[in-house]
């Protein structure tokens, strides 16, 4: 059974999608670590509250950025963790990171990549942009991470209509609910060794779900 950390910056409401999609055995898999960057996160207290492991690393105790993904790193070895998921979790991710788990980091990110994404495309922001620009549709994306800001390899995402009245807060509630969809689903697909890595000259082009009836066939 994969061994799955997730790091968490907030409330942890995708966290929780994860837990709920494992007791309902949509998932096969155990989150084994929970870590945050902020001692007050509501995603630990969600942890302690399912019996998981819920560590504080502290980007100000660790002393440089370096320092503080080592942390991390061996504190998601110490668990033996397989995948590690990014539910909401806004702090950067070492070289040596994304390296030690290459292909093995998914995030999800609440606008459709490559629209409001990037440096300063977190949280609320993204969805001021979106109303901002007036775009008719929004939705949620998960994609692998890599050395860039939300770069990574598309793996799902889901689209949402942005209604003549929606407000940046409603609609980032609408998407929301799209992403406790969506980021179980992926880790699902990934558990299920249903996602296909395209690898051109190194760099991962596409990411292709292999449907169940494909699997059997499966070199
Ligand atoms: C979500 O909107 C997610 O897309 C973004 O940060 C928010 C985290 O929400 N990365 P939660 O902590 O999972 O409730």
């Amino acid at each position: 059974m994969l061994k799955i950390g997730v790091l968490v910056s907030g409330s942890g409401t995708n966290l929780q999608a994860i837990i709920d999609a494992i007791k309902q055995n949509n998932i096969i898999a155990e989150i084994v670590v929970v870590i945050s960057d902020k001692k007050n996160a509501f995603g630990l207290q969600r942890a302690i509250n399912e019996n998981i492991p819920a560590i504080f690393i502290s980007k100000k105790q660790a002393g440089s950025i370096e320092n503080f993904n080592t942390e991390i790193v061996n504190t998601l070895k110490d668990h033996l963790v397989d995948l590690v998921v990014l539910a909401g979790y806004l702090s950067i991710l070492s070289h040596h990171f994304i390296s030690t788990y290459r292909n093995r980091i998914i995030n999800i990110h609440p606008s459709l990549i490559p629209s409001f994404c990037g440096n300063g495309f977190y949280g609320i922001k993204v969805h001021e942009a979106a109303i901002k620009q007036g775009v008719k549709i929004s939705g949620a994306t998960v994609h692998f991470v890599d050395e860039g800001t939300d770069t990574g390899a598309i793996i799902l995402q889901k689209a949402v209509e942005v209604l003549p009245l929606d407000t940046a807060e409603t609609l980032q509630q609408r998407i929301l609910k799209l992403e406790h969809e969506l980021l179980p689903l992926a880790v699902k697909l990934f558990c299920e060794n249903r996602l296909q890595i395209i690898e051109i000259e190194n760099t991962i082009t596409k990411v292709l779900v292999i449907q169940n009836e494909l699997l059997s066939c499966r070199t």
